[in-house]
């Protein structure tokens, strides 16, 4: 019994490995992970396209309370246009 569990355990972690969030290691990465995830405990919706749309919904974001500064919102909205698609 024990060692289906070892399999179940070892397999789960295998997976979630996999599941490395994008644009690890960027500037932007930790912005998202800092001022974003507050409220958004793991990833945010990759719901835009366009770098007009990620720059509405950030500043809509700001005024929920995310702090950024402009270089930061830049690199932020640069980030999820890259990163952040559908
Ligand atoms: C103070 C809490 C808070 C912070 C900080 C925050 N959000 Fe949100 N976010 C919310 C809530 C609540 C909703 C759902 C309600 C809504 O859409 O207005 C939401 C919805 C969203 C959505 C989906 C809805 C849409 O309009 O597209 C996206 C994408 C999103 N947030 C991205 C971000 C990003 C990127 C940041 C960092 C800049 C951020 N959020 C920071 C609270 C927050």
């Amino acid at each position: 019994m024990w060692k289906i569990l070892v399999v179940v355990a070892v397999t789960v972690v295998a997976i979630g490995g996999c599941k490395e969030r994008p644009g690890k290691g960027e500037p932007g990465a930790d912005l998202l992970k800092s001022r974003c995830g507050r409220c958004h405990p793991f990833d945010v919706k990759k719901n835009h396209t366009t770098k007009e749309e990620w720059e509405q919904t950030v500043t809509k974001m700001m005024g929920k309370g995310a702090v950024l500064n402009n270089d930061e919102k830049g690199v932020l909205v640069d980030f999820l246009v890259k990163y952040y698609h559908p």
